[in-house]
């Protein structure tokens, strides 16, 4: 029996400018995690997946070409990325990650169920290969994904993303406390990605400016990250939200979150992620994090979670 497992994921700043070639950074939330556990079948079975969150069970067909279940695809792509037949194995999938609300629950599932198949077949693909692996299972599901999530997901790494490029990693110069809030609601990334889609080729010369923003202030976030500055990266995450607003992607429940964190003492907050709905982060210090994490929940937040970045 082998597991394997992808943690959850968190956008810091430039989510939807990323998708226009902008740079975005996001880090792992190490702390939430997908898990796959391989186990072998009897002979002549096949591959089945188990969802157990869900109580489903996956049979895998190599050779169809249906773009059905996310999960599906992913095992079926691997097997014929490396020209192998089904192998007679049970990989059964849990997740601690909520879905649907802009922690990359979809991609940590599906490379922990990549890694688990890639690792009962000997480790043939590398992160490299099994990333590419992702990020198409991604475009299958979202349309157009700008990889950021799988990114983040495989390597399990703080990155500096711009669309296309090789991956950079970021230095984290002091300890990041962040608290994570869900308003709740769940929201489609491809819908939020289609709506500033909409408004980008509607009025050009007025959201250009504004992902050229977000671009130059995660340059220099990715600066104040590296510096240890908290105080100048709080600034910068709480004027991304200003922007993610003017691109229609936040909502009244995000707003209520943002303003109720930055009230009670957070040095920044802003959505994360698609927006529209799912989650926000709170950038906070120890002493502030109690402060801020009551504040969350009595302005409506389901769950809070924290996460600290860069502590080895
Ligand atoms: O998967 P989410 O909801 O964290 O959002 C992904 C980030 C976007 O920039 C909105 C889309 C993308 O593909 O980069």
């Amino acid at each position: 029996m082998t597991e394997s497992s992808a943690p959850a994921k968190i956008i810091l700043l430039g989510e939807h400018a990323v998708v226009y070639g902008r740079p975005a950074i996001a880090v792992p939330v190490s702390s939430l995690r997908a898990t796959a556990t391989a186990e072998p079948g009897a002979p002549g079975s096949g591959l089945h997946i188990f969802a157990a969150d869900l109580n489903q069970t996956l049979p895998v067909n190599v050779h169809s070409e249906l773009v059905d279940n996310a999960l599906i695809q992913t095992a079926r792509l691997l097997l014929q990325t490396l020209n192998r037949p089904a192998l007679d194995l049970v990989v059964t999938l849990r997740s601690q990650i909520p879905m649907a609300s802009g922690l990359g629950s979809g991609a940590a599932v599906s490379t922990a169920l990549a890694l688990a198949l890639n690792s009962a077949l000997g480790s043939p693909l590398d992160r490299a290969q099994i990333n590419d692996l992702i990020f198409q299972v991604e475009t299958l599901h979202h349309g157009t994904p700008s990889g950021i999530d799988n990114t983040v997901v495989v390597y399990e790494q703080p990155v500096y993303f711009v669309r296309g490029q090789p991956l950079e990693s970021v230095r984290i110069g002091a300890p990041l406390t962040l608290l994570i809030a869900d308003t709740g609601q769940g929201a489609l990334t491809k819908i939020a990605v289609g709506a500033v889609r909409e408004l980008y080729n509607a009025d050009p010369q007025r959201i250009q400016p504004v992902l050229d923003e977000i671009g130059a202030l995660v340059l220099e976030a990715r600066q104040a990250i590296e510096l240890g500055d908290s105080v100048n990266l709080g600034k910068l995450v709480s004027r991304n939200h200003e922007y993610l607003k003017i691109l229609t992607v936040s909502s009244p429940e995000l707003d209520i979150l943002v303003d109720a964190a930055l009230q009670a003492g957070a040095l920044g907050a802003k959505l994360s992620g698609g927006g529209r709905g799912g989650n926000m982060i709170a950038l906070v210090t120890e002493q502030t994090a109690p402060h801020v994490r009551t504040a969350l929940a009595r302005a409506g937040a389901v769950r809070v979670f924290d996460t600290t970045v860069g502590v080895t």
